[in-house]
């Protein structure tokens, strides 16, 4: 489009991003976005000198699978002016995104929820695809649950840490989809930008109620008429096995009772509660939250991804889809040239982890030119199925 500018938000712009944000997502003001620079940057779009769009770019840490974290860029609260929109701006933003980030991340990423919306296909039409499905999960709780849980203060997690990060690699060690647990993860989620945007009380319980935490449940309830009175599971974990956790949940039922609430939380299919939710009673939705991606540079993250190169050692790797043609890999020994023939969405499955490959080999949704059976399952080896669990603490 004639006219149009997209390049990364510099210090300087914030009135910028703000006056395409604030219109359509609510107040934020200055100190709010500028807080969390340079963490936070933006695509940006100019139309003749005027601010037309802007996609607010979280860089985090993500885990593709267990030990394996890379860096990305989280969009959210992507915006285009109304009278602006449909005329391949956002896209534009997205194409000079991939570009200003590829040397600082390895994906970019969104939340999305509502398959069939007009947002929906402006992520999927931009190139990014479906990692992974979240349903949400409900619970009206029964009256008088009783538990030995406790109510404490925030700062204890904060103050216990190295007993918070062994509840949660106990429980989620096997699983990627959020982002990495260190010692200060927790502060910086509740400081972040989404708290400022949705206010939120948290609440946070501990199992048992008293010495090493073996259990706890970190919950919060948004104070904005938009969201309706819910208890959100942030995030919860346990030590070992599930008895914490129960203790947890029945005490956070509780309290939702006395406030005429539900709880909350998103499960994929291999989150590790879902079970026990089913159990106590939670309802599960249609699946309405997705993790979508895609990724920007594929050479680079498949030497990240891939977990023993040795096994192609001899193998050249050639990506098609309908829409890209590229050498993948090429191995120190390659004397074999093989093309992966797939849509889109299996090769960035492929490449963050989340394709079983033998699979998709046998029910031809990936083809091999040049390949067989052998080289699928030699790939399979390479590149792992990796369950992923969401957390709603890490959303933005
Ligand atoms: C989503 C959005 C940033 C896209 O920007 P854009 O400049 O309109 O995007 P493009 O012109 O490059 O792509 C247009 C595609 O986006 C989708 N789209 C169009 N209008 C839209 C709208 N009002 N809201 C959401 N998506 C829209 C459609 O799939 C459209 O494809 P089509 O024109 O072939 O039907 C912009 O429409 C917008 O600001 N929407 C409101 C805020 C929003 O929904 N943000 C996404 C969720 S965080």
């Amino acid at each position: 489009m004639e006219g149009l500018v997209c390049r990364e938000y510099c210090p300087g712009d914030t009135a910028d991003v703000l006056e395409v944000r604030n219109p359509i997502f609510g107040p934020l003001s200055e100190e709010g976005w500028d807080r969390y620079c340079p963490r936070m940057t933006a695509g940006m779009a100019y139309l003749d000198g005027e601010v037309v769009g802007a996609i607010p770019l979280d860089q985090r840490d993500f885990m593709l699978a267990p030990q394996l974290s890379v860096p990305v860029a989280f969009e959210h609260a992507v915006g285009v002016k109304e009278e602006y929109r449909s005329r391949g701006i956002g896209t534009a933003i997205i194409e000079a995104t991939r570009e200003f980030m590829a040397d600082r991340c390895d994906l970019l990423m969104v939340y999305r929820g509502a398959e069939r919306s007009a947002g929906y296909r402006f992520y999927h039409k931009s190139g990014h695809r479906d990692l992974l499905y979240l349903s949400q999960v409900r619970w009206d709780p029964p009256a008088r649950l009783s538990s030995d849980a406790r109510r404490v203060d925030i700062e204890v997690l904060h103050d216990r840490q190295d007993e918070i990060l062994c509840a949660h690699n106990s429980t989620y060690s096997s699983c990627g989809g959020h982002a990495p647990r260190r010692h200060g993860y927790w502060r910086e989620a509740l400081d972040g930008q989404i708290l400022i945007a949705v206010p939120t009380e948290i609440l946070f319980y501990r199992y048992p109620a008293d010495g090493e935490i073996g259990a706890y449940g970190i919950f919060g309830i948004p104070q904005h008429e938009a969201y309706e009175t819910n208890i959100q599971i942030l995030e919860i974990a346990s030590r070992a096995g599930t008895a914490g956790t129960r203790q947890i949940l029945r005490a956070a039922g509780a309290q939702a009772r006395q406030r005429k609430a539900i709880v909350t939380d998103y499960v994929s299919v291999d989150h590790p509660y879902r079970h026990l939710y089913r159990e106590l009673g939670f309802v599960e939705d249609l699946r309405g939250l997705i993790i979508m991606g895609q990724v920007i540079n594929p050479q680079r993250l498949f030497g990240r991804v891939c977990r023993f190169p040795q096994l192609l050692a001899d193998l050249k790797i050639n990506v098609w889809t309908p829409t890209k043609d590229y050498v993948l890999f090429e191995g120190p020994d390659a004397e074999k040239e093989i093309t992966l023939e797939a849509k889109d969405i299996i090769i960035e499955r492929l490449l963050t982890r989340r394709l079983d490959v033998m699979s998709a080999f046998r029910h031809d949704l990936l083809t091999i030119r040049n390949g067989d059976e052998a080289i699928a399952g030699r790939l399979a080896e390479a590149l792992p199925f990796s369950p992923w669990c969401h957390h709603q603490l890490d959303w933005i």
